[in-house]
Parts: C-alpha cells; sequence; structure tokens
C-alpha cells in the first residue's frame, strides 16, 4: 500500500474484496475517490480529475445533485421502507406512471429491480410466465449475442456474451442459451455513428431458429448499443431485422438498455432511436442518477394482462411468483422521481442529442494516435480501441492508468476505453476530456 500519502486510506484494505478488480494490484497502489461534485471528481491525493464514464455510465446528471440528495433524506425521514409485497407506497406508483410516459408506446408495466442484473434476470422470468400464460411452456431456450453484457446473475451472465465472465462458470449456466455472433466487424473501424454495413449478422437469430426450432425460444436478448464491449454501435437495419426474425418465430424481444435508456442516446430509450420496439426493457443506472440501487423492466401491457388473467391462484396469492425485498424502496423511488424532474426541468435528452456531434468528432481526432487501432460511437457514448499487447486487457489498463495521472477517469473493459461524458458537460468539459485523453494515450504510447 502506498504510504506517501495515507489521510483518506483506510487503516486496511484487505478485508473488502472488490468486483471486477485486480485485487492485488489496486492494494499496492489504491486509486480511492473521495468528492464528487458535477463533472468532477477528487482522489485520496487531492487530485481533481474529469469523470469521463459517468462513472459507470451512471450519473449523467452531474454527481452531488441537490435536488436528488434533498429528495432522498426527506423521503428517510418520512418513510424509510415499507414492504413491497401485497402492500405498497404511493411514491413508486407515480414513478412507473412517469417511466412509462417516457418508454415506447405499448411498454407501460413497471417491475422493480435492484440493478441491472436482477432486471434482466426478471426479464428472463416475465418471458418464460408470459409463454407459460399463453399455454406456450415448451419455449425455453434464450437467444443472447457474443460480447453482450447482461450483468452477473446466472441468468444475466448466460445471456452475456464476454468470455472471461462464463469460462470460470461454464458448470453453472442457463441450459439451451445459444448466441449470435457479434458485430465487431474489421470494417467498420473508425466509423462514426451506425455503420452501413453487417445488417446480414441479424441472420444468425434466424439460423439459431431453424437449428433449435424457433418455436422452443422464449426470447432474445440484446443490447441496442453493446456498451460494455466498447460501444458497438448496430449496422444500418440489424436492429429491425432481428425484430421481423423475433416476429416470424414467436420469440420475445428484450432490449437491455441499463446502458442506453435514459438519454445516452440522444432519446429517452434506443428503441425510440432506432425505431425499434421490444417487448420488454431493462433500464437500471440512470434511474436515479446512480445514487441509490434501482432496476426496471418495462413490460408491454398485454404481456402483464395475460400473466395476470391466466392466474387461477387464490386471491392474496401473487400472479408471479418473484420479487426482491428492495424493489421499489422508498429512497430509491425518491431518487428516481427527482431524476425524472430534472430529465424534464432541463431537457435532458435534447441536451445530450446536441451535444453528440461534438462529442463524436472530438473523439474522433484521436484517430492519428498510433496505439488506436478503433474509434466508434453514438450519442453520448464511445469506445476507444488501443493495440493488443501481449494479452487482452494489458493495454487497456495501462492506458486508463496514464490517462487517471494525467486527470481523466473512466472505465476500461479490456483493451476498450469507455467513454461516455455526462450530458450536463459543456463544449469546454468535452474539449477537457478529449485533451486529457491524448495527453493520457500519448504518455501510454511513450512508456
Ligand atoms: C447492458 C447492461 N446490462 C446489465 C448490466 C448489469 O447492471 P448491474 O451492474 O447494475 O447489475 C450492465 C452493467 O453495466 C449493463 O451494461
Amino acid at each position: 500500500m502506498s504510504t506517501s500519502n495515507r489521510t483518506n486510506i483506510p487503516n486496511s484494505l484487505n478485508e473488502h474484496w472488490m468486483p471486477f478488480t485486480d485485487n492485488k494490484t489496486f492494494k499496492k497502489n489504491p486509486r480511492l475517490i473521495t468528492d464528487a461534485k458535477g463533472v468532477y471528481l477528487t482522489n485520496h491525493q487531492g487530485k481533481k480529475m474529469i469523470d469521463a464514464s459517468s462513472g459507470l455510465f451512471c450519473n449523467p446528471l452531474g454527481h452531488g445533485r441537490k435536488e436528488i440528495t434533498e429528495a432522498v433524506s426527506k423521503q428517510l425521514e418520512k418513510l424509510d421502507y415499507c414492504q413491497p409485497f401485497n402492500q405498497g407506497y404511493g411514491g413508486s406508483f407515480e414513478l412507473a406512471t412517469r417511466i412509462a410516459k417516457k418508454t415506447p408506446e405499448g411498454i407501460n408495466r413497471i417491475f422493480y429491480t435492484i440493478c441491472g442484473s436482477t432486471a434482466v434476470e426478471t426479464a428472463i422470468k416475465i418471458a418464460i410466465a408470459y409463454h407459460r400464460a399463453k399455454g406456450d411452456s415448451k419455449r425455453f431456450r434464450f437467444v443472447g449475442r457474443e460480447r453482450g453484457y447482461h450483468g452477473m446473475n446466472i441468468g444475466a451472465t448466460t445471456v452475456g456474451g464476454m468470455i472471461n465472465n462464463v469460462k470460470t462458470f461454464a458448470s453453472v449456466l442457463m441450459p439451451g442459451v445459444q448466441h449470435m455472433r457479434h458485430t465487431h466487424l474489421p470494417e467498420h473501424k473508425f466509423v462514426k455513428g451506425q455503420p452501413d454495413t453487417g445488417v446480414e449478422m441479424a441472420e444468425d437469430l434466424e439460423r439459431i431458429a431453424m437449428n433449435f426450432g424457433g418455436e422452443n425460444i422464449a426470447a432474445c436478448i440484446v443490447e441496442p448499443i453493446a456498451g460494455s464491449t466498447g460501444t458497438l454501435v448496430p449496422p444500418k437495419g440489424y436492429l429491425k431485422r432481428i425484430r421481423e426474425i423475433c416476429d416470424k418465430h414467436g420469440i420475445l424481444l428484450i432490449f437491455d438498455e441499463v446502458i442506453t435508456g435514459w438519454g445516452r442516446t440522444g432519446s429517452a430509450f434506443a428503441s425510440q432511436e432506432f425505431g425499434v420496439t421490444p417487448d420488454m426493457i431493462t433500464m437500471a443506472k440512470a434511474t436515479t442518477n446512480g445514487v441509490i440501487p434501482m432496476g426496471v423492466v418495462a413490460v408491454k401491457e398485454e404481456m402483464y394482462d395475460a400473466v395476470l388473467d391466466s392466474s387461477k391462484n387464490p386471491e392474496g396469492t401473487p400472479e408471479l411468483f418473484h420479487g426482491y425485498t428492495y424493489s421499489g424502496i422508498p429512497a430509491a423511488v425518491a431518487a428516481g422521481l427527482a431524476v425524472q424532474d430534472i430529465f424534464d426541468k432541463e431537457d435532458i435528452f435534447n441536451r445530450a442529442k446536441e451535444m453528440s456531434p461534438y462529442f463524436q468528432d472530438g473523439l474522433h481526432t484521436l484517430k492519428d494516435l498510433k496505439e488506436v487501432v478503433s474509434i466508434r460511437g453514438y450519442g453520448m457514448m464511445g469506445g476507444i480501441e488501443m493495440k493488443m499487447k501481449e494479452k487482452p486487457g494489458k493495454a487497456g489498463f495501462q492506458t486508463f492508468k496514464h490517462c487517471y495521472d494525467a486527470g481523466v477517469n473512466f472505465k476500461n473493459t479490456g483493451d476498450s476505453l469507455i467513454i461516455a461524458p455526462q450530458f450536463i458537460c459543456e463544449k469546454k468539459h468535452i474539449d477537457e476530456i478529449i485533451n486529457k485523453l491524448r495527453t493520457g494515450i500519448t504518455n501510454y504510447s511513450k512508456s
């Protein structure tokens, strides 16, 4: 552990087993964040950094929003918890109505979960419950996509397609899951926005349906833009074709909008941005601006009706045997409502849309850096892919460290740098992100 500045370092770092972290390396030289305000973070050494990934895509409204913290603390004083099973409180219904106003038409039944992973897990279960309700209980298969990320529960891990996340756990993954190929195509290098080529990759779903029987497939899940793998933007026509194939075989389509939801593309949801309507949408992260965990599954009304109508359970018994102790807890709902107010008051999705070309242009100016092998992006999300060095992930992590030292913080996945600025960014903040990325990447190249 570093001894240079221990002021903000706890006495022991040993007990906390950190998630998705190289614990051994981190604990020798920790990076601890002590303060966050607006688009800036401060670390334990007092260094100020610009937050170029909105935390983990969580805080598009910026850090330390008073409206949110005040709403949460007021709520906690009045009602800190109430059980969500066969009881409730008004706020969760109010938030559901507000969310349903922004989701695509017809997708207006809101199930609260705890996070993105539990939203995906819930969507998987609702798909099965819906088919059973319709008398179609043979549909047990799910289709995901290579390089997809849907969270870390068993179901979400299985439908995901990132190799390191699945290989240790192969023995416990869900049976009957197939994966379409990803759309990380060589000709998409340095393409801005949606690539013109690659729509044919959607035919993988048709092929899986032919091989395994479309009538056995419950649902297909994709991120409209694959985020964690480094921003894979869907080829033009790709999502529409996936929808057509789903319709042909009676397969439900789930859009995992945990990252793309709430304005990241410039529309409330990527579904609206790309003009393709799924049957369910999962969301989390920006739903509360990241301050309190909350996930959501927005479900087509007719699916909700089918599950409720088919239930023959006695009064007081749930129609769907699923839920969480923390489904729609008051503090998360209070944060969610405050976030909705800010979305509306500050016209936040349009703000993201307007800033997007400036951000995307800025990102592509980094094309000349010699270790950068691809840049992709859409809306307020982008991925910079570094040339692999010896083993996957090494170049990405080393670049991240140089950028951190240069004063720009973000997340890397493997060799991809994930850049997702906050929607409150002004042009000067985008310039600062791009300039510091240039410095960090250049320093990495020299190292
Ligand atoms: C698309 C997508 N789905 C699901 C998840 C899982 O969310 P959580 O970490 O809140 O469980 C993530 C997390 O990054 C995600 O990007």
